[in-house]
């Protein structure tokens, strides 16, 4: 299963595009609970660093999402890609720095995460458990 759309740098359309890789998840019915929980932490977090840090809110600007699943080792690739061009740096633990924790929580919450210039890709292993409703 494959999925990409991209959006302009602007609040509105980040929220909108957010919630259309949720409902494409929900729709894809792959995801328990948790994991869904998890992917829309790093959804939220990747396309704000790509607004924030890559495209540095210039509204024309494009942040892409491609987003595929494979089946036989349930395995979700994310990719978030901006019109940045300066490397990007997972960050050492930060003390009490009120920034620079994002990419960190994101590595935790995936099982593989890679960066380039202006791209960022993650791999998750989803659970092989039930799909709960009740968290
Ligand atoms: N898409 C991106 N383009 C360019 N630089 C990036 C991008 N994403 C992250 N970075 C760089 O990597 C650093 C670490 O990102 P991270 O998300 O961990 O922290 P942050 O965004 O600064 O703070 P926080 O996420 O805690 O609000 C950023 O400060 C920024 O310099
Ligand atoms: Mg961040």
């Amino acid at each position: 299963m494959k999925w990409r759309k991209q959006a302009s740098s602007t609040l509105s359309s980040l929220k909108s595009l957010r919630k259309d890789v949720m409902d494409t998840l929900a729709s894809w019915n792959i995801c328990s609970e948790d994991d869904q929980f998890a992917l829309e932490v790093v959804i939220l977090e990747l396309l704000s660093n790509a607004v924030k840090h890559g495209n540095r809110w210039q509204e024309e600007k494009k942040v892409k999402v491609n987003m595929r699943y494979l089946p036989a080792a349930r395995n979700l690739i994310l990719l978030v890609c901006d019109e940045g061009t300066g490397p990007i740096m997972v960050k050492e633990a930060v003390g009490m720095e009120e920034e620079g924790r994002g990419l960190m929580v994101v590595e935790a919450l995936c099982n593989k995460l890679t960066v380039g210039r202006g791209r960022v890709w993650v791999r998750k292993e989803l659970r092989n458990e039930e799909k709960s409703t009740n968290r």
